[in-house]
């Protein structure tokens, strides 16, 4: 039995990978508009960087690829990009180097031993941000908008903005002692996760898979805002209205990874093709994790975009517009390759994208091929071609053909180009 690729795990054939790209380049467009530059972590790293003490998110407690190759260190494979970014950002000091804030982008494969279902994998790749080392509403306003027109310059219809605030350390402690206060008698009710949510952080309890449809959870008390979070917040908004980015607040979000504080967002799409993995972009600000990773008391702000996910999205909306054609199919009708091969390799250095026969098959094969790959022109060499240091040109869209000197050969087919599209 041939070996198959592992649950949840998946190859990116190629005519995936094209729209694959297509996504990445625009992404990093992007990065370069709102003055990001391109970070690249280790795939693993030590267990802690990830995992803090009393963390109570899935994905550290249940989802995590945990390993130790020699018995003693534990090293886990990322599941996020953020935490990676911020043990690079502490242990580069770049704090001190360079000019605050730093903004940091990247496109990572990230594993997480998730029920694989449609736009959920355990090895996916993200793409994402994170801006550190400033605390500004307008920053807030600034990394959600790069993540929105992002999603609306490939196109993509019905996207929604759903953002919250968590809240400062202050309103975040009040509002525990009410969640806990309005849950204790009911712990019996919550799931298994919950009960243990409760002791360590009851906030968790809102955005649970099992629990928040219940009518114990929908009536929980709502989070009240601290004066200065609740203007924080208020500021984030008019700056996003100053964008012109249509959102909701929906104050039943806390997002999965407990590290958030103040605002928290996901774009979500309201395609029925997203099924139940509607979420094509989530984030938030972390005031303390920079600090706990072993660096100064600074906050940032960053999101991760799922790219299969989106790519299933682009899919459903037929947002892909793939050119596969080549500029040139060289057809070689003699023995010896030489000539052929040197024109070809001629071409290519002109920045032409060319295919040639590498067989000598008959021209009918050939012409076949040419078809197949959809070239532009049609190069044929013969034995004359050879003689002359000359070359057939046929114009697939024209249909007109002609003997061109090789030494004028780059400069012909660019002027064929350019007089088709006048
Ligand atoms: P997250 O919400 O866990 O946040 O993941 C971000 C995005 O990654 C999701 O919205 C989704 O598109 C994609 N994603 C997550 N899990 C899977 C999966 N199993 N299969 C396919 N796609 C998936 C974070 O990871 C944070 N680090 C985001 C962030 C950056 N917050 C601040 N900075």
């Amino acid at each position: 039995m041939p070996y198959q690729t592992v649950k949840g795990t998946y190859d990116l054939l190629p005519d995936t990978m094209i729209k694959f790209n297509m996504l990445s380049d625009l992404f990093r467009q992007f990065m370069n508009l709102y003055g990001y530059s391109e970070i690249k972590t280790p795939v693993f790293e030590f267990t802690g960087v990830f995992q803090k003490e009393n963390d109570t998110s899935d994905m550290v407690t249940k989802e995590m690829y945990t390993f130790s190759p020699n018995g003693k260190d534990s090293l886990t494979l990322r599941p996020e990009g953020t935490a990676g970014v911020i043990r690079s950002f502490v242990e580069n000091k770049m704090y001190g180097s360079n000019e605050l804030p730093v903004k940091l982008a990247y496109i990572e494969e990230m594993f997480r031993h998730e029920r694989p279902q449609k736009g959920r994998q355990r090895q996916f790749t993200q793409m994402g941000v994170e801006c550190i080392g400033d605390k500004d509403p307008l920053i807030d306003a600034e990394v959600i908008a790069l993540g929105y027109f992002y999603i609306k310059t490939l196109g993509l219809q019905g996207v929604k903005v759903l953002i919250n605030s968590l809240g400062d350390s202050e309103s975040r402690l009040n509002y525990r002692k009410f969640l806990e206060e309005y849950f204790g008698p009911h712990r019996e009710e919550l799931c298994f996760d919950c009960q243990n949510r409760l002791d360590k952080n009851p906030l968790r309890i809102l955005d649970c898979k099992i629990d928040s449809g219940t009518k114990l959870v929908q009536d929980a008390p709502k989070m009240v805002l601290s004066e200065a979070s609740n203007a924080y917040f208020e500021k984030v908004k008019h700056y996003l209205d100053v964008l012109g980015i249509p959102y909701e607040v929906d104050d039943r979000l806390v997002r999965g990874l407990d590290y958030y504080t103040d605002t928290v967002f996901e774009v979500v799409s309201t395609n029925e093709s997203s099924g139940s993995q509607a979420t094509i972009f989530g984030g938030g600000r972390y005031d303390d994790l920079v600090k706990e990773m072993g660096g100064p008391s600074i906050s940032g702000i960053g999101f991760a975009i799922g790219v299969e996910r989106l790519m299933i999205l682009c899919e459903a909306e037929e947002i892909f517009a793939i050119d596969k054609s080549i500029d040139c199919y060289v057809i070689n009708l003699n023995e010896d390759k030489d000539y052929a091969l040197s024109v070809a390799e001629e071409l290519r250095n002109n920045s032409f994208s060319v295919e040639m026969d590498y067989y000598k098959r008959s021209l009918k094969a050939q012409f076949k091929s040419s078809e197949r790959k959809n070239a532009r022109f049609v190069l044929i060499i013969g034995e004359d071609e050879v003689k002359n240091e000359e070359v057939s040109v046929k114009d697939t869209l024209t249909k007109a053909q002609e003997t061109v000197a090789r030494k004028e050969l780059t400069d012909r087919l660019d002027q064929l180009m350019e007089d088709y599209y006048v």
